[in-house]
């Protein structure tokens, strides 16, 4: 019988492998997907991250990440020995670790959570009583504790793309902005201070979502800190909106993750004919029986909002 392959990439990939591949989403929705498909083979056009989430909760398929080069700072600035010598520190705390993790930082985690539903989770730990600590994400933990008050201690790792959003960049070129309104969007990986100007901020989910829904001033500038590939998705929802990439520095919009961009179409293709990406094989039994825990909870996770 013939092999069922699916294609899964991220919204920051470029519209070429978007538009080869079978679903696209953030990572929520393809770490669902990922668990749900009955494919022998997930071509993972994301991160390692997500490759190795998509084999933790679905063991009998092959994981193909297109590119080994594809990992996530937020991975490689955590050293695990260090980690656990910090989760250590705080035995009575839940430990909430954001998806953007390695599998053994997973392992280590009593809960993971995506930037679309860490709100909701965090805040039911609370109602709990629960004291938490957060890693790896120091910007996103700064802006869950100053938003909701949580006082989490945070593990100091940052996305280096978003880390580099800033306040002034910001301000030179919303002040050029003069006869007409504008409103910036960003992803919770950005530093407070450019959190603190936003009038949203969410999972690349919710930018999208915010824009589609978008009701204000049809002539206003959106300026979006988040990874430029969810640009092309903005732009197809609603062409019509004057949706630009926020700067990082006073003239530079280069806002790209050098990781997700190298899913190529080439590198995707291959990966889709198994000639070549890295096999996601290499996870231990523990490690696997480890991690799956904290995301199954994550996933079976109600809503609230
Ligand atoms: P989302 O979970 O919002 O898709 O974000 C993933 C990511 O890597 C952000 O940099
Ligand atoms: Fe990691 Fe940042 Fe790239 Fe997302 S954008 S995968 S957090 S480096």
């Amino acid at each position: 019988m013939k092999k069922k392959i699916v294609t899964l990439a991220h919204y920051y990939t470029i519209p070429e492998v978007q538009n080869i591949a079978d679903r696209v989403g953030d990572s929520l929705d393809l770490a669902i997907y990922a668990k749900e498909t009955d494919a022998d083979v997930i071509v993972f056009a994301g991160v390692k991250f997500m490759a190795e989430t998509a084999k933790i909760i679905n063991p009998k398929a092959k994981v193909i990440l297109p590119d080994m080069g594809s990992t996530c700072s937020l991975v490689t600035m955590t050293d695990i020995n260090k980690l656990k010598a910090w989760r250590m520190e705080y035995k009575d705390h839940v430990h909430v670790a954001y998806i953007n993790s390695s599998a053994e930082h997973k392992a280590l985690a009593d809960w993971v959570v995506t930037s679309r539903n860490v709100v909701d989770i965090i805040t039911h730990l609370h109602s709990e009583g629960k004291r938490v600590i957060y890693s790896p994400d120091r910007n996103m933990g700064a802006y869950l504790n100053f938003e909701y008050g949580f006082n989490m201690p945070l593990w100091s790792a940052v996305c280096e793309v978003h880390d580099k959003f800033n306040e002034e960049a910001l301000l030179d070129i919303t002040s050029k902005i003069k006869d007409k309104s504008h409103y910036l969007i960003s992803h919770p990986e950005s530093p407070l201070p450019v959190l603190k100007q936003s009038t949203y901020i969410g999972s690349t989910f919710g930018l999208l979502n915010w824009v589609k829904n978008y009701d204000k001033e049809p002539n206003a500038v959106i300026l979006v800190a988040t990874e430029d590939g969810i640009l092309y998705n903005m732009k197809q929802a609603r062409p019509e909106l004057d949706i630009r990439q926020a700067p990082i520095y006073k003239g530079c919009q280069c806002n790209s993750c050098p990781y997700m961009k190298l899913n190529t179409v080439d590198a995707v293709k291959k990966a889709q004919n198994e000639e070549s990406g890295v096999v996601i094989d290499y996870l231990s039994d523990e490690i696997m029986a480890d991690a799956i825990i904290p995301i199954n909870r994550m996933l079976g996770f109600k809503h609230t909002a």
